[in-house]
């Protein structure tokens, strides 16, 4: 291994390297204003964008996590790369040959680098490929002509072909001067009884490559019968340090800028079907290799869905087989039900997957199952009705019983009388019979363990973000009220809306009836123990601020806070603008205008307050 990198040479790339264009390969961002970008931080579980680049000056922060720091210190972390890694592959990308120190060794000598697992894996890529053209390979072509991909198709995606053979690969690696450790850590070989043989054999071979386009894996499938190859339909690379299978979209590469320019990802379930779905037009697919998708998976999508201060766009599954109604209840019912608005389902009648369809029916067609896509909820209880015959009043009412449950799952509580309607047209019920049995299934389940919380309050949430720096402010507020009381002069003029998470809006509520008595009365007239325990907790909580508490720092608190929820009312109210017709509901229409000028004129208060003390 070579020496230091030259500490100019360090520099030479920090300074001609643009972090803009490089946090860009992971995070979708937006100007700011002021030459500031911003985006969803990567390090952290944010909704609204924290995460600031300042491209004229090479620094990144992120004001939610506190993260912050030069190029190489993003990659470094975002990849998971070492120093000395990360100058080496921000150089290459300058086209820039580093110099080293050749005095010291390099304190990095654990495990082969990262850059030669990747020049290993493209190198296999480049191998496989070739191989594909080969006589040997006939029935591997075969099967591709007969899942509808032609030449190009498969020069398009670098498919390739393993020979069936113990160690061909094994053999062109080492000739390219890659060392067995390298080959076994890039799971390209792996141990035989007389040494590495290679891991795939007389498969085919679709290469992964990570989001910012390097090679890092392979999914391949078994051509042989199940007599002569024992092992999985699908084989893909196993772990390594450069494939995280939680963390690999097959496609994404390709995908990722239509994904955030159609504001769309639709995930298939597997290689043929991304292939199948960008040669039909669907040029937003992806999928996952060999694995469920999960948290991580939905974490790369976010930011490439981020837009402003949300998550826009939508998200669609295709479910192929019997199973798509259960894969969906899970997705759409389960705990996280973060995006499931945003989430939709296209599923096949037929149960064909893209791939199939692609054949049966051609391009098109694709693109329609993709058009007609139907929301997750809808799709899940539709599934469940469809085991009934409502043609029957027997059938209605047990599909009713069915999907009633299922109603009050929902947590997000605006959308409940919604489904409430619709589910009575799906069913040709009355409202009233279905609301009944939905109010009745609610009332059973909270009698059950896992009650329901406070439904009045605003969105409930099963536990508080305490990075959301929006959460973390209203929680700053309770504490100095509830640690000073006294220097929270213009308590009563907080806005209704100002505390977003449920346990300190029932919190407020708490105090704001009991005004005049002290912290013990306060913790003793508590009803919820949710409340009891929150203000014990705010009440030994330290403030976030070196010494002590000020009239200062809680003005300009409290003015922060208030800038925020009447933000909220703000963008409320030019929705409910949008919806007027000026010439129709005049009188509506200029009483909700002069609201607004009054909300804004206020936020303009509160916000030079807490600019001027913060
Ligand atoms: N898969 C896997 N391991 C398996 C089976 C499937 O990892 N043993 C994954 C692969 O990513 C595969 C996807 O699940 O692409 C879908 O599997 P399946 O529907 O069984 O295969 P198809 O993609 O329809 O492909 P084929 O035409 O090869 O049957
Ligand atoms: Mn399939």
């Amino acid at each position: 291994m070579a020496g230091r990198i030259r500490d100019e040479d360090v520099s030479y790339v920090r300074d001609h390297t643009a972090i803009d264009d490089v946090v860009g390969e992971y995070v979708q961002l937006k100007n700011a204003g002021g030459g500031q970008k911003k985006g969803l931080c990567p390090f952290h579980d944010e909704k609204s964008p924290s995460f600031n680049v300042t491209p004229s000056k090479g620094y990144f922060h992120c004001f939610g996590c506190g993260v912050g720091g030069d190029v190489i210190a993003f990659v470094m972390k975002v990849d998971h790369q070492s120093f000395s890694e990360t100058v080496e592959r921000l150089a290459d990308r300058l086209g820039y040959q580093l110099r080293y120190d050749t005095s010291g060794a390099s304190p990095e000598a654990m495990g082969p680098k990262k850059s030669r697992l990747y020049a290993a894996n493209a190198a296999a890529a480049e191998f496989y490929q070739s191989q594909l053209l080969l006589p040997a390979a006939a029935h591997g072509r075969d099967f591709l002509t007969k899942r509808g991909f032609d030449k190009a198709a498969a020069e398009l995606f670098g498919v390739g072909y393993a020979p069936d053979e113990w160690d061909g690969l094994y053999k062109y690696l080492r000739s390219k001067a890659f060392t067995d450790e390298e080959l076994s850590v890039a799971g390209l070989t792996k141990d035989g009884t007389k040494g590495p043989i290679d891991r795939f054999r007389n498969r085919l071979i679709w290469p992964i490559k990570d989001i910012t386009g390097e090679y890092v894996g392979f999914g391949a499938r078994k051509l042989a019968t199940d007599e002569v190859d024992q092992g999985p339909k699908y084989l893909n690379t196993s772990e390594t340090p450069i494939y995280k299978k939680s963390r690999i979209l097959y496609g994404l590469e390709k995908a990722k800028k239509d994904i955030s320019q159609k504001r769309q990802v639709v995930v298939v379930e597997g290689y043929t079907d991304v292939m199948a779905a960008h040669l039909a037009g669907v040029t937003t697919a992806v999928a996952t290799c060999g694995t469920a998708f999960g948290d991580d998976h939905i974490g790369i999508i976010r930011r490439l869905l981020m837009d402003d201060d949300s998550f826009r766009g939508e998200v669609i599954f295709t479910f192929d087989g019997d199973a798509a109604g259960q894969k969906a209840a899970l997705k759409a019912f389960g705990d996280d039900q973060k995006f499931v608005t945003q989430t939709f389902v296209a599923v096949e009648p037929t149960g064909m997957d893209p791939c199939e369809l692609r054949i049966a029916s051609g391009d098109s067609a694709v693109r329609d199952l993709i058009a007609r896509r139907v929301p997750l909820f809808e799709f899940a209880m539709k599934s469940e009705i469809a085991k009934y015959d409502v043609t029957t009043a027997e059938g209605r009412v047990s599909a009713l019983n069915e999907v009633a449950p299922l109603v009050s799952k929902i947590k997000d509580a605006s959308l409940r009388p919604e489904y409430t309607k619709s589910i009575a047209g799906w069913l040709g019920m009355d409202v009233e019979v279905v609301a009944a049995a939905i109010k009745k299934s609610a009332y059973n389940s909270r009698s059950a363990p896992a009650a329901q919380s406070n439904a009045a309050a605003p969105a409930p949430q099963s536990e508080v973000n305490l990075r959301d720096p929006i959460l973390l402010l209203e929680r700053e507020v309770l504490k100095v009220k509830l640690q000073a009381p006294e220097l929270v002069k213009n308590w009563s003029e907080i806005e209704g809306n100002a505390f977003s998470y449920w346990a300190y809006h029932a919190l407020r509520t708490h105090i704001d009836s009991h005004p005049d008595i002290d912290t013990a009365q306060l913790i003793e007239s508590a009803q919820a123990e949710d409340v009891r325990s929150l203000i014990t907790q705010l009440i030994v909580e330290p403030v976030r601020l070196d010494g002590e508490i000020s009239t200062k720092y809680t003005t300009g608190l409290v003015a922060r806070l208030r800038e925020v929820a009447l933000t909220r009312s703000i963008v409320d109210l030019k929705s409910t603008l949008q919806r007027l017709n000026p010439t129709e509901n005049v009188e509506e229409y200029n009483q909700a205008f002069a609201s607004l000028i009054a909300l804004e004129a206020q936020k303009t208060i509160q916000k030079e307050i807490s600019a001027g003390e913060l």
